[in-house]
């Protein structure tokens, strides 16, 4: 089959993207599929309807590529697709409703408040920084609403940072999460679908040698140490993957898909957010988990495609 690895895109994390396609898409072809890789524009709809390859994978983060817009497009086309349905990009995308939903389900997530740039009206710029540092505490966390890469994500430890800190999640949208900061250590699980069904893959613990996972620990080699699996007690380690399937179906997730934690002093395990199209770089932890797995990143998505196209 002719398989179309979608890649590039519009959105801030096009550089990674291009980096996971490119992955992708030499993994595909050891495994000997035929694979064009396609840099996603807005001629995505007339390439797709001309072309109709067998199969898509959407190797795409952020914007349209993570948010159901393209895989919208792929639905209307009826063009088979690895990833997850647009309805489930909708739900993973935006952070605030992930939470509530895996919030509501019974699990630990930090407490959190969005903020609209609306806020900021009705209460002015003090009013909102002091709601905020009065409901979390500090340090907490500042994050876009949407986004991934960690872009706009920023530690604010002292109340006087605040102000930069929203100016910087504002660069990414119009819309601020404010989340509790957790101390403790990060992981990251990957779920995986298999004929038996979602299948977590083991965490990969994430420490950063800054003490800080941002874009530039995320993607320059060297500046983050992972362990695989991660150095946790048997029972966190299985809360973890069993945290990560329940978010897997919970959002409606299809294909793969990643979720990050943290595993807080007192052995709590706490969900920060899922990626619908995680990262497929050198860097990037899903590959990590598929290889300490025992599998291969090609073996993994050739059989997805197989499901896909199936
Ligand atoms: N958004 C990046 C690519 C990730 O989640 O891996």
């Amino acid at each position: 089959p002719t398989v179309a690895v979608l890649a590039g895109g519009l959105s801030h994390e096009r550089d990674i993207s291009l980096r996971s396609g490119r992955r992708l898409s030499a993994a595909l072809r050891e495994q000997g599929l035929t694979v064009e890789e396609w840099d996603t524009d807005a001629g995505l709809l007339g390439r797709l309807r001309d072309e109709r390859p067998d199969a898509a994978v959407v190797a795409l983060h952020g914007g349209e590529g993570e948010n159901g817009s393209v895989q919208t497009i792929l639905e209307m086309l009826k063009v088979p697709y690895v990833g997850t349905s647009s309805q489930g990009c909708r739900r993973a995308w935006d952070k605030p409703t992930a939470k509530a939903m895996l919030a509501k389900a019974g699990f630990a997530t930090p407490d959190w408040i969005v903020l609209p740039a609306s806020t900021f009206r009705e209460l002015g710029a003090q009013g909102v920084l002091d709601a905020i540092v009065d409901h979390l505490g500090l340090p907490l966390m500042l994050k876009p609403d949407e986004g991934g890469s960690a872009l706009g994500t920023q530690v604010v430890r002292e109340a006087a940072e605040l102000p930069a800190a929203m100016i910087g999640c504002f660069a990414y949208g119009d819309t601020v999460l404010a989340e509790r900061f957790i101390d403790g250590v990060e992981v990251a699980v990957a779920v995986v679908e298999r004929d038996g069904g979602p299948q977590a893959l083991p965490a990969v613990e994430i420490v950063p040698e800054s003490g800080v996972y941002d874009y530039t620990a995320r993607y320059t080699a060297g500046l983050t140490d992972f362990f695989t699996p991660a150095r946790l007690p048997e029972d966190t380690a299985t809360a973890v993957g069993e945290l990560a399937v329940a978010a897997h179906r919970l959002l409606g997730l299809r294909d793969i898909s990643r979720t990050d934690a943290i595993v807080a002093g007192d052995g709590t395990v706490q969900f920060l957010e899922v990626a619908s199209s995680p990262g497929l770089t050198e860097t990037s932890t899903v590959p990590m988990a598929i290889e300490a797995s025992g599998a291969s990143l090609g073996a993994v998505f050739t059989d997805l495609v197989s499901r896909a196209i199936k």
